[in-house]
């Protein structure tokens, strides 16, 4: 028998969770986040994630597109490395520049953008065989999971999903009405011993451990395509800062829907892009 507890993420609590910079901090102090993102037609969705990760405070970014997005990286990403895919239109995994050794990076996030291709199928396969820490999960990256089932058990401990309804319905293969649902979500996290974050107008974010995180911020301004690849970036960038994957996920929700309610009130719901997302993010809450 394990009590369930709820807990509801208002500002005292993100303030509570947010760390200051110390002032002999350098930029090894803020961890190196990998991200694998992009495909021939969605290189912008690596984009967003990118800025959005350099955004919420990384010390260094690595950035894995197809050999397709890499000027565009490059030209319009200026603080990011890049680390070009063999492959010209879809990841791999593989590059010129060092093998698929992901060791080195204190965090990596992996999904927006990278389509369902065979390749990049094997490219998520490879990661989960040799990933050691809790990384980012999102977008195809969770389709591919939810198609590859056997993937599911090679997730590192306490990583995180971050699956919008449809996404989470093809993952849990479950959906029976807006009740259930939290009860499914908080399943499926004990279950494979990972952080699901299930996007949406209250976002909730359900821990390995049974309890339920509920956001607070945000508005229908997010609904917009690109806002996802945002989160993504923001919540690697706190992992690999050292957050721990809970604390990752509740505060890093916090601060985009918060960046989406301050775009919001500058321009208004209806003109809010992903791009205004990132360029509202704020951490002196
Ligand atoms: N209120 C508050 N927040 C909202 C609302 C709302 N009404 N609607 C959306 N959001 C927020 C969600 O909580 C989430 O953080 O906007 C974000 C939307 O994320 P996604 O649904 O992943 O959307 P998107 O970024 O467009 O995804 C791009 O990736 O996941 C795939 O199928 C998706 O093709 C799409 C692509
Ligand atoms: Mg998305």
């Amino acid at each position: 028998q394990t009590r369930t507890l709820y807990y509801y993420t208002n500002p005292e609590e993100a303030r509570l969770l947010l760390r200051t910079r110390d002032r002999f901090s350098h930029k090894g102090t803020f961890g190196h986040a990998l991200l694998l993102a992009g495909s021939y037609g969605k290189i912008g969705a690596a984009l967003l994630a990118s800025r959005a990760c350099l955004r919420s405070g990384v010390g260094l970014l690595t950035v894995q597109t197809p050999r397709c997005g890499y000027d565009i990286l490059q030209t319009n990403v200026p603080e990011a490395m890049c680390r070009p895919d063999q492959h010209e239109h879809v990841l791999t995994g593989m590059s010129d520049i060092s093998g698929p050794d992901f060791s080195e990076y204190s965090a990596v996030g992996v999904g927006p953008g990278i389509g369902q291709s065979p390749e990049t199928v094997s490219m998520l396969r490879g990661l989960l065989q040799s990933l050691r820490k809790p990384a980012v999960f999102d977008a195809d990256a969770l389709n591919i999971l939810a198609k590859n089932r056997d993937l599911l058990g090679l997730l590192p401990e306490r990583s995180i999903l971050t699956p919008h309804p449809k996404e989470f319905e093809r993952l849990t293969q479950r959906w029976e009405n807006d009740y259930d649902k939290l009860e499914i979500l908080q399943d499926f996290a004990r279950r494979y011993d990972v952080v699901v974050v299930l996007k949406g107008a209250h976002t909730a974010i359900a821990t390995p451990e049974g309890e339920v995180h509920f956001n607070s911020t945000g508005n229908p301004g997010l609904s917009t395509g690109g806002t996802g690849d945002v989160l993504t970036g923001v919540i690697t960038a706190l992992l690999a800062q050292g957050y721990d994957p809970v604390e990752a996920s509740v505060l890093g929700v916090y601060s985009h829907g918060l960046a989406g309610d301050i775009a919001a009130a500058n321009r208004g719901q209806i003109g809010l892009t992903a791009t205004d997302v990132i360029e509202h993010l704020r951490w002196n809450m």
